[in-house]
């Protein structure tokens, strides 16, 4: 195991595919990946935490030239397995501090990856460095939860996610911090393995000024992929901000 991969370790890689297989079905994957490319146009596309690849090989399919920051160096060897993997450049380092070259038509973070930065700081630092990675008109494109207070009681903390017969899935917040703890029992050869992950969730106002301070505005806010309107009832955002 290599400690610099953080949470995402060659374990973690190793069942990643198959423990968000939800998130491959075509019918999660393709608004996703319509909603991007139309972003992209002719330009190139910077995904921050690319992981296996879930959403840039399709993208890249596509025809839009993607390149990837990533961490784990046990997840970008699974996207490098993949085919067109190879074709697909990754940068490996921290997204809220590491550069790479050339500019951008969209850059994106999906699947909740801005709140992998568990302080204020990193995560605007992301989106000064997202801004510094686009062109003139560049979008940056983040699709995160919106944290589930309303579910938690006073004083509560727990807030259980998913009940499957193979994962169960809890999150353990710090209101005083705003933080959570994302427990995950997972059954792996006949036993619950825990695989804890710590988080900083984020609101989506909270969003938009670290996107001002970076120097850009809100686009578009919809409550999902498909452009489903943003409402009290949305259980998550995929916002758009441009440079100013
Ligand atoms: C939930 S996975 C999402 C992977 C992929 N984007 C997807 O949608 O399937 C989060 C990914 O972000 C990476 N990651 C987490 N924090 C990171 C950071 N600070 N810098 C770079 N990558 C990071 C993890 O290693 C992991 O591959």
């Amino acid at each position: 195991m290599d400690a610099e991969d953080g949470y995402f370790d060659e374990r973690v890689a190793a069942r990643y595919d198959e423990s968000a297989a939800d998130m491959f079905d075509p019918a999660v994957l393709d608004p996703v990946v319509d909603f991007l490319a139309a972003l992209a146009g002719d330009g190139r596309a910077l995904e921050l935490g690319i992981g296996t690849g879930r959403v840039a090989l399709p993208l890249a399919a596509r025809g839009v030239s993607v390149h990837g920051i990533e961490l784990s160096k046990a997840m970008a060897a699974k996207l490098r397995e993949k085919p067109g993997g190879e074709e697909i450049g990754v940068t490996i380092g921290d997204f809220s501090s590491t550069t790479v070259d050339g500019t951008f038509s969209v850059a994106y973070v999906v699947f909740n990856t801005i709140m992998n930065l568990t302080t204020q700081e990193a995560q605007a630092s992301c989106f000064r460095h997202v801004a510094d990675h686009l062109g003139p008109s560049g979008c940056f494109v983040v699709e995160v939860m919106v944290p589930e207070l309303q579910r938690l009681g006073h004083g509560e903390m727990f807030v259980v996610f998913n009940a499957g017969e193979k994962h169960w899935g809890i999150d353990e917040y710090d209101v005083a911090n705003q933080s959570l703890v994302s427990h995950h029992f997972n059954l792996v050869d006949g036993r619950f393995e825990l695989l804890s992950m710590p988080f900083r969730y984020v609101w989506p106002d909270e969003l938009d000024l670290m996107a001002e301070v970076a120097g850009m505005r809100l686009r578009e806010r919809w409550g999902g992929w498909q452009r489903e309107p943003f409402t009290s009832e949305s259980r998550h955002h995929v916002s758009v901000w441009e440079k100013q």
